[in-house]
């Protein structure tokens, strides 16, 4: 799609990758609505700023009530909380899969009837390497994460009749608040991912792949599991 035309909702818009990709979508020339669960937290001049916490209902049906010009959305917001899944606390993996899964699902059905309304357009879905690659400490985070990717292919199939394309962003660590823990040179700039995301979206791609550390593991997805 052509994003100088694009009107975006980005979720999670007020820090880390969200920022960098709203912040680029304007400097392409789209109108975006920077979602935030609180949107006094957004700081980038001539976004729009737009409550949504993609874990409330009524939130994310008033954003689409607003947000009524959009042609792209991304699910970008997200959490990882180091819970593994057996010795974890069962609530804080009920909460992985509502921020990760539930809500880009929730949001993107909200959301699809208004992107078709103005005419199509599509739907990124902000995954991770770990979609494929499911490390015990990281267990409740990577069942989410593969649970999102199998949604992103189901839809994408759902959606293609209404001229929505979905598109899956794969990632390894990036500079953000997320992995502030991991040392420098394990990360990839959130910059540098947001960039790849856009020229991903306006090739159509349906799986971008930004770092070498994601595309080995997808590579590697015939052999053993987790041998990557
Ligand atoms: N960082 C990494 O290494 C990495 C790797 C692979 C994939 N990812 C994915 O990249 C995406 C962006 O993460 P990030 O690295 O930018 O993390 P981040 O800096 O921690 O930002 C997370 C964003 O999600 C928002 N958020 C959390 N829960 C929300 C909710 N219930 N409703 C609405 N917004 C909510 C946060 O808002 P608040 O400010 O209100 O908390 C924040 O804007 C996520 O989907 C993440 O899983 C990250």
């Amino acid at each position: 799609m052509e994003l100088k035309d694009a009107v975006a909702v980005v979720t999670g818009a007020n820090r880390g990758l969200g920022r960098h990709l709203a912040a680029q979508l304007m400097e392409r020339g789209a109108k975006v609505y920077a979602a935030a669960r609180r949107p006094e937290t957004v700081d980038l001049p001539g976004a729009v700023p737009l409550r949504l916490d993609v874990t409330d209902a009524e939130s994310i049906r008033a954003a689409a009530r607003t947000a009524s010009d959009v042609t792209l959305l991304v699910n970008n917001a997200g959490i990882s909380t180091g819970t593994p899944l057996m010795t974890g606390s069962p609530d804080m993996v009920r909460l992985e899969m509502e921020v990760n899964f539930f809500g880009p699902l929730a949001v993107t059905r909200a959301f699809a009837p208004v992107i078709e309304s103005n005419g199509g357009g599509a739907v990124l879905n902000v995954l991770s390497v770990l979609s494929w690659l499911h490390p015990a400490d990281l267990g409740a985070y990577a069942a989410a994460k593969a649970a999102a990717w199998a949604l992103t292919g189901a839809v994408r199939e759902e959606l293609a009749p209404r001229d929505i394309t979905v598109s899956a962003l794969h990632v390894g660590y990036m500079d953000t608040d997320m992995a502030v823990g991991v040392p420098a040179h394990q990360k990839t700039a959130p910059a540098e991912v947001a960039a790849q995301a856009l020229a991903g979206i306006e090739r159509g791609l349906p799986e971008i792949l930004a770092d070498e550390t994601t595309r080995h593991v997808k590579r590697s997805l015939a052999a053993s599991p987790n041998a990557a």
